[in-house]
């Protein structure tokens, strides 16, 4: 479920998320390693204020590998503890609760020299819809806990999970907005489907998706739909949108008459990225970041 975000949705998320802070040592920031710097929220370091913070990049599965190792390289230089995983098979998982403890360390030499028993960290995922927050907490839990497409400003009564013995997590995630201010931003957010087709038209997130994969992943369109010709000159629409008609032809997006459907051909132009059908596939790298 994707939420549209208003300024009163804003601030009742903000707010829902500062409740949750003052129960927690530790937020585990969940972004799309796709696009690991569209689906970060902006305000994310106020937000969290001095937390400690471990960030996921998860559906890695969907990324590309090379891309996501350059996320990991900028990340880790900018001092963040990073992990990719893949929250729906569970791969690097395990290695959450490791990297949650090296963040913590400051922490329990604080509780211990204060002659404090040490106890479970205390944890909240956080993240922007459909980046796998529920997945994740259900896959902790190692059980169903989380409904998937939670709304802010539905207060529900909050719970621990318990993680293993040293981690106890809260049951409802912070839900945090996008960026909205770069167009860039909404259409990389939209060719993933975490902004729903009603706001950004498919045929338009389809256009930008067919410039990107021309310049970063051209072999795509061989291997998918056995198109050898891309268009020479990625700034005439026509070329690019010949493209995709050439999407429709071969997946019989056709309409009485014989003419290409492009609204269709856009949606499974999309629906084969979302699903891994193209292959995997970043849509940012650190450079292209702002
Ligand atoms: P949210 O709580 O942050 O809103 O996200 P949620 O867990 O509901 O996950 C959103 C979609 O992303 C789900 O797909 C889920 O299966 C998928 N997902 C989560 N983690 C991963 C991952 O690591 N890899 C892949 N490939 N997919 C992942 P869905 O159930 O099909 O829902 P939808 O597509 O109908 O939204």
């Amino acid at each position: 479920m994707t939420i549209q975000w208003f300024p009163g949705h804003m601030t009742r998320a903000r707010r829902q998320i500062e409740e949750k802070l003052k129960l927690i040592d530790l937020a585990i920031e969940l972004l799309d390693a796709r696009l690991p710097d569209s689906s970060r929220n902006p305000m994310i370091g106020e937000i969290l204020g001095g937390k400690p913070r471990l960030v996921l990049l998860n559906k890695s599965d969907l990324a590309d590998p090379a891309a996501t190792e350059r996320w990991v390289e900028k990340l880790a230089a900018d001092h963040i503890k990073v992990l990719p995983i893949d929250a729906n098979a569970g791969t690097n998982v395990r290695d959450i609760l490791p990297r949650a403890k090296e963040l913590m360390a400051p922490k329990f030499e604080a509780w211990r020299k204060k002659g404090m028993e040490p106890r479970p960290i205390r944890t909240l995922i956080v993240g922007i819809p459909n980046v796998g927050k529920s997945t994740l907490i259900n896959r902790l839990a190692g059980r169903h806990v989380a409904a998937t497409g939670d709304r802010p400003g539905v207060t529900k009564g909050q719970q621990w999970i318990k993680v293993g013995k040293e981690m106890d997590l809260l049951d409802t995630p912070g839900i945090l907005w996008p960026k909205f201010e770069d167009p860039q931003v909404g259409f990389r957010l939209a060719a993933t489907g975490a902004i729903r087709d009603e706001i950004l038209h498919s045929e338009d997130v389809a256009f930008f998706l067919a410039k990107y994969l021309c310049t970063h992943y051209p072999s795509v369109f061989q291997e998918r739909y056995g198109i050898d010709e891309l268009p020479e000159d990625l700034d005439n629409p026509h070329e690019v949108v010949g493209l995709l008609e050439a999407i429709g032809k071969r997946r019989g997006a056709i309409m009485s008459g014989g003419k290409i459907n492009l609204s269709k051909a856009s949606d499974v132009f999309l629906h084969d990225l979302r699903t891994g059908k193209l292959g995997r596939i970043s849509l940012e790298l650190p450079a292209d970041a702002p």
